[in-house]
């Protein structure tokens, strides 16, 4: 999930001095708003402050992200599909070593029993910002570029599929030890699309991961409003391609489980609007889903805890902590 951010009062205080891309680009700072939710909630893993829309700065979009307007890029390549050519080849050493300095910092000053979690966008959501130069709406610059391009579309997909694993691997190599590629706009496209396009391109990412990188990780893909898609996961990520899958809240948990036996971990789920109610409703509410998450012998083995999207702005500190605590405490 997306655990820091505007529901915590420090992390409004350290964003009030400074725009959010900078404080991304800052590793100290970095560092410091990543640490927040394990030392104020207690969650158990730390994800790295940072943005999926920070790769594609280097590639050439000038990129904003102002409070109550959301990410802009400018220079999105709109339907000009010529555009694609001025795109740039992007060395994560050279032009993302920020991320990286911030997870060794991070790493540094963690216990060794809470794990670095990076990430990164999976293509087809990517290529939407990139495309749309906001967070799309119908999406139809994108699939106009799907459906009219297609194979412009795709040398925009492979281009991103290169830059996402190699920012990846620039991450584990700093100290994460989970990375999780967020398709959060899987469910924008049809299943048949979604499985043909979007779906192929993430295990591209996780192929070109496993080449490059040399280290241990664990691989977790979210794609979100792709439940109708499920079944195609076992074999788009054959041979231990990826770990783990996010389910996100509009998913049932058990089916998700039924159709993916014990194959992958699943991450989820619980609606994160659900911690709007009173503490007490939020440990009912997800001790229920913890009790889905039970394996056939009663234990909690194969499977992460977690809201099934990002925390929301205005959602209560008390109730973000209620939820960790039931996960933590529950037997
Ligand atoms: O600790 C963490 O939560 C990790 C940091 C993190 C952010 N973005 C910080 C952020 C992560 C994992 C992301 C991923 C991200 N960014 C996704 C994928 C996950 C998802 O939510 O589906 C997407 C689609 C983005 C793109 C993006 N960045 C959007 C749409 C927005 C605007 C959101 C809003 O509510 O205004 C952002 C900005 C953003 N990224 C914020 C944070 C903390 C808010 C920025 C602020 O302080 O003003």
């Amino acid at each position: 999930m997306r655990q820091a951010g505007r529901y915590l009062p420090e992390y409004r205080e350290i964003r009030a001095k400074t725009d959010f891309i900078s404080l991304c680009k800052n590793p100290k700072l970095a560092c410091q708003v990543s640490r927040q939710p394990v030392d104020i909630v207690g969650v158990d893993a730390a994800i790295i402050f940072s943005d999926i829309l920070i790769p594609l700065e280097p590639m050439g979009f000038k990129l904003t992200i102002e409070e109550g307007i959301g990410p802009r890029l400018p220079n999105a390549l709109g339907d000009n599909i010529k555009t694609l050519s001025n795109l740039r080849a992007v060395d994560p050493d050279q032009s993302l070593d920020f991320v990286g300095e911030a997870i060794s910092l991070l790493k540094a000053e963690l216990p060794d029993e809470i794990p670095v979690i990076g990430f990164a966008g999976a293509p087809w959501t990517l290529a939407t910002y990139a495309i749309e130069g906001k967070t799309g709406k119908t999406f139809e610059t994108s699939k106009k570029w799907l459906f009219c391009e297609p194979e412009a579309f795709q040398e925009l997909l492979n281009k991103l599929v290169e830059v996402v694993a190699q920012h990846l691997a620039l991450q584990i190599r700093s100290g994460a030890s989970v990375v999780q590629l967020f398709d959060s706009w899987a469910g924008a496209l049809t299943p048949t699309d979604f499985q043909r396009v979007a779906l192929p391109a993430a295990a591209k990412v996780f192929k070109r991961l496993k080449e490059i990188c040399k280290e241990p990780y664990y691989g977790i893909y979210f794609p979100k409003g792709a439940y109708a898609s499920v079944n195609e996961f076992p074999t788009s990520f054959e041979n231990q391609l990826v770990d783990g899958i996010g389910i996100d809240w509009g998913t049932p948990l058990d089916q998700a489980r039924k159709k993916l036996s014990n194959r992958f971990c699943l991450q989820g789920n619980l609606d994160p609007a659900q911690l709007f109610a009173s503490p007490e409703v939020v440990r009912e509410k997800t001790k229920e889903m913890l009790e889905i998450m039970r394996d056939k012998d009663g234990n909690f083995r194969n499977a992460i805890a977690n809201l099934g999207h990002g925390v929301l702005p205005k959602t209560p500190v008390a109730s973000v902590k209620a939820f960790v605590e039931t996960v933590k405490s529950y037997g």
